[in-house]
C-alpha cells in the first residue's frame, strides 16, 4: 500500500494540468511523439522480446503498450503509485495482454517486488518529480538481475522546446514550470544530472544520450497533444505565470503554425546503467 504520509513529489495526475482526462491524453500523445526515436534507445539498451521488464512510474501504460505491442513474446511489470492510474491501465491493457503484463500499485522507491528478478528495467519522466531519485535507483538496481539494465528517461526544462521562429516568452513558460514543480520536491532540470545518480544509485557502465523529435520528422501536430494548454493554463491559475505570457506564447504559436520554413525541436535525456 502507498504510505499517504510520504511526500509524493511533484505529479499528480489529477491536478497537474486541471484534470485528470486532460493529462491522460497529454501522456498518449507524448509517447505517440517520441516513439520511432525513443524505441530504438530501448532495442541499444537490451529491451528485447522474451524477457522479463519491469517499468516503474508506468501511469497510463502507453509506454507499456507499444512494448508489448512490439514484442509479442516479453513479460512486463508495471509498477504505479496511483490507484488511479492503476485502474486506468489495468482497464485499458489487462483485456488484450492478459497474463504478459502485471500491474501493482506501489512505490518505485519500494516496490515489494523480489531482488535480482527483471533483465530490464524502465523509468519514463518519473525521477524528476521524486524527492529522493538516488533511493529510487537504488530499489531499481535492487530489482534487476545481476547484467540486466536500467534506463532512465527524463526532461531538463533548461533544455526543452526549441522553435524557428524562436518564441522568446517559451522561456516564461519554462521558467514557471520550473518553479511550480522545484516547490512540490521535484526536479524539473534532472536531466543534466542522471548519469551522476545513477552512479550514486549503484549502477555501472553508465551512458547518456538524447532522446529527440522534430517536427520536419514527426509532424508539427504531434506537437499539438504532447504540449498542450492544460500545464500552462493551471500555472496561470496558481500564480506562476502572467496572463499576458500564456497570451502571447498562444499568439506566437498561431504566427509559427502559419509559416511554412517552421521548426519545433522537443528533447528528452536517457540515462541507461548496468547491475
Ligand atoms: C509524468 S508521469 C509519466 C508516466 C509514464 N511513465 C509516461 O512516460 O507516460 C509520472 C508517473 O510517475 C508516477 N509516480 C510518481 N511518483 C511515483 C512513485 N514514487 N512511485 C511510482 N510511481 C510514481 C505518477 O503517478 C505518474 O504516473
Amino acid at each position: 500500500m502507498t504510505d499517504v504520509t510520504k511526500p509524493r513529489g511533484s505529479y499528480q495526475v489529477t491536478t497537474i494540468a486541471g484534470s485528470a482526462e486532460r493529462e491522460i491524453e497529454r501522456l498518449s500523445a507524448q509517447v505517440d511523439l517520441f516513439w520511432p526515436d525513443e524505441s530504438r534507445h530501448y532495442l541499444a539498451n537490451g529491451l528485447r522480446d522474451g524477457i522479463s521488464m519491469v517499468e516503474l512510474g508506468s501511469g497510463p501504460g502507453f509506454t507499456t503498450e507499444r512494448i508489448l505491442n512490439l514484442l509479442p513474446e516479453i513479460r512486463i511489470t508495471a509498477v504505479e503509485i496511483d490507484p488511479l492510474l492503476v485502474k486506468v491501465a489495468d482497464d485499458r491493457l489487462s483485456p488484450p495482454f492478459g497474463d504478459r503484463l502485471d500491474i501493482v500499485e506501489g512505490s518505485i522507491t519500494d516496490t515489494g517486488l523480489p531482488s535480482d528478478t527483471y533483465d530490464f528495467a524502465l523509468t519514463r519522466l518519473v525521477l524528476e518529480h521524486l524527492p529522493d531519485p538516488v533511493a529510487a535507483v537504488r530499489e531499481v538496481a535492487r530489482i534487476l538481475k545481476p547484467g540486466g539494465r536500467a534506463v532512465f528517461v527524463d526532461n531538463d526544462f533548461e533544455m526543452h522546446l526549441m522553435t524557428s521562429p524562436h518564441i522568446p516568452a517559451l522561456s516564461e513558460l519554462y521558467g514557471a514550470y520550473c518553479r511550480s514543480r522545484a516547490d512540490q520536491g521535484g526536479n524539473p532540470t534532472i536531466g543534466r544530472e542522471l548519469p551522476g545518480i545513477l552512479r550514486s544509485g549503484g549502477l555501472s557502465a553508465v551512458t547518456f544520450t538524447v532522446v529527440s523529435a522534430h517536427s520536419d520528422i514527426v509532424g508539427s501536430k504531434s506537437f499539438l497533444g504532447s504540449e498542450g494548454v492544460g500545464i500552462p493554463t493551471k500555472l496561470v491559475r496558481d500564480g506562476y505565470l502572467s496572463s499576458k505570457a500564456l497570451g502571447e506564447i498562444a499568439r506566437s504559436w498561431r504566427e509559427l503554425m502559419r509559416d511554412d520554413k517552421h521548426a519545433i525541436l522537443r528533447q528528452m535525456y536517457l540515462s541507461a546503467g548496468e547491475k
